[in-house]
């Protein structure tokens, strides 16, 4: 889909929180590590006045090709980059360091909106689910060649999955049959079938997990993270610089929570995870499973 036939869907998790936690002020550098569509970087640029900067990155080329509609400013840079690899971005635009990141991490309405993305329960054709077109390997290639325990090891460790081992085992017996699961209408039927449920069986779709669980392993999305955690956000913030992460499963929000616990360079800003408003929750429902920590980074001593 090109992005004039598009209009952002996305709607910004948080978006007080954000710039509570951000606590911005005129003539900041910020970083926002997943731009999006841009809507909390739009939000930010009108905090940070004229002397402010932001830079956005994304891995994936549509949002970026989105963002740049709508962030406009000349003190705002985008970056086909994964926030990982921002020192690299950083550099070359000769900003050795910044005042503050944002994450939200995930995947945008706007990806998933994409039926030809092959995010969603709906997605037409092959599943692929890859942020970046040329990065990876698509999903409906991870399931004709993953053997069983790999598969049960990802639905186990990336969606949570109660029913991993008889999902896995139910992708491999069609394999074997001759019938690969290569399309979302197979995968969702192949859960139904492991599981013995309805599709919406407890009012959300049986394959939830299973989908969330793909698309983090195609996008070696805890790598990122990650990496981003240890080596970037030292690298990258300047000293009393502070970083804001927006999660929206539990896997990833423990690695937050570790890695700003577990390192004496960051002092914890949030003691407990910051969480939506019921009355956010009921206008984005999105935002249900939201969790918001931020830290400030005080150096290596
Ligand atoms: C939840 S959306 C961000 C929405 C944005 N905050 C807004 O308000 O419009 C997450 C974005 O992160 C991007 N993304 C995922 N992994 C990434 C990575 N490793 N590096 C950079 N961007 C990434 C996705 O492509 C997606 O556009």
């Amino acid at each position: 889909m090109s992005p004039s036939e598009h209009r952002p869907v996305h709607v910004p998790v948080m978006p007080r929180e954000v710039l509570q936690w951000l606590q911005l002020s005129p003539g900041l550098t910020v970083l926002d590590g997943t731009v999006g569509a841009g809507g909390h970087s739009t939000l930010i640029l009108k905090s940070l006045g004229d002397s402010g900067r932001l830079i956005g990155l994304d891995r994936d080329p549509m949002m970026l090709r989105l963002a740049s509609q709508k962030l406009t400013h000349s003190n705002c840079q985008l970056i086909r980059s994964s926030y990982a690899e921002a020192s690299a971005a950083l550099q070359q635009l000769g900003v050795p360091r910044v005042d503050r990141v944002l994450l939200d991490l995930g995947l945008s309405s706007d990806q998933l909106a994409d039926r030809e993305r092959g995010f969603g329960f709906d997605a037409g054709g092959v599943l692929d689910m890859r942020f970046h077109p040329h990065e990876g390997q698509p999903a409906s290639e991870l399931l004709r060649s993953l053997d069983q325990n790999t598969l049960e090891e990802i639905f186990r460790t990336h969606g949570e999955e109660p029913a991993a081992a008889r999902i896995a085992s139910e992708i491999v017996r069609r394999r074997q049959a001759g019938k690969p699961v290569s399309t979302a209408e197979e995968l969702e039927s192949c859960v139904c079938d492991a599981v013995g449920a309805a599709r919406n069986a407890g009012g959300r779709n049986v394959a939830t997990r299973v989908f969330q669980a793909l698309r983090i392993a195609v996008n070696q999305e805890l790598q990122h993270v990650e990496r981003m955690l240890t080596e970037t956000l030292p690298a990258i913030l300047k000293p009393e610089g502070i970083a804001v992460i927006l999660t929206f499963q539990s896997l990833e929000d423990r690695l937050i929570k570790n890695a700003f616990k577990g390192h004496q360079g960051w002092q914890v800003l949030t003691k407990t995870p910051v969480t939506a408003s019921p009355a956010e929750i009921r206008l984005n429902p999105r935002s249900r499973s939201a969790k918001l920590r931020a830290a400030k980074w005080m150096g290596h001593e």
